[in-house]
């Protein structure tokens, strides 16, 4: 059976709203256990699979999310297009908070995470070819989808992909910065290059959460800000779903 799609749900997505006839499947992996059940169902006549990326009670850190499991949980269910949905800090001063963004390409400075399939004696090894990170379909239709539904959304940018879970320093993100990165997370890799290992084709939706460290004008980043910020972006995401469906 094919999936019309599949979303992972960062900080804030816990569940997809609208989500019909329900169905929860939680699959065993050779990877280990997905972050969670994937959650299968209808939205707007189509067949969607969700699955939150950190656990539904987020309990999950970026670097303890077991991205290699997700993605082939969700391949195996059908899903042939996978939208990443990511909280993240915007560096570049069009990445305002409460800003969309569908990033066209990666920075990865995370260390120490399982980024490949070809991680296991006698696999053979694969190479796969990310210039261009994103999957050119699904972020067009992304993009189109964003218009039809009148909502705002960026379109490229660079996302730098730390490792956190603590934020950055002023100093990490002016290096972000001279580096090319627009907008900072620390769960964009390496989902989009498992997702490429397994001929996916994968798209971010990047929601702008806060100010990166030092590109405001405050002098720390509150939390309370960071959900606030989040909870009016994700507003937005089920209205570019449905148009992407429809
Ligand atoms: N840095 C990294 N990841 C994030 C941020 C940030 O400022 N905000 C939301 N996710």
């Amino acid at each position: 059976m094919t999936l019309d799609l599949a979303v992972i749900g960062g900080t804030g997505l816990y569940q997809f709203p609208g989500l019909e006839d329900v169905e929860r499947r939680t699959l065993d992996t050779p990877y280990g256990a997905p972050s969670g059940a994937v959650v299968l169902g209808r939205f707007r006549g189509r067949r969607l699979a969700f699955l939150a990326r950190h656990g539904e009670d987020h309990t999950l850190a970026p670097h303890r999310v077991n991205y290699r499991a997700n993605l082939w949980a969700l391949h195996r269910l059908g899903a042939r297009r996978v939208l990443g949905v990511n909280a993240v800090g915007g560096i570049r001063a069009d990445m305002k908070p409460r800003a969309l963004a569908v990033p066209d390409q990666i920075i990865d400075y995370t260390h120490g995470r399982i980024s490949s399939y070809s991680d296991m004696e006698g696999v053979k090894v694969e190479h796969i070819d990310f210039s261009e990170p994103y999957g050119a379909a699904l972020r067009a239709d992304v993009l189109a989808a964003a218009r039809r539904a009148g909502v705002a959304v960026v379109d490229g940018g660079c996302y730098g992909a730390t490792q956190g879970p603590r934020l950055e320093t002023r100093a990490e993100i002016a290096r972000l910065r001279r580096d090319g990165c627009d907008l900072v997370g620390m769960t964009g890799m390496p989902e989009a290059a498992l997702a490429r290992e397994l001929g996916i084709d994968y798209a971010c939706l990047a929601l702008v959460a806060n100010w990166a460290a030092g590109c405001g004008d405050q002098a720390e980043i509150s939390l309370e800000e960071i959900f606030a910020n989040l909870a009016a972006a994700t507003a937005e995401v089920p209205k570019i779903i449905a148009a992407l469906l429809g």
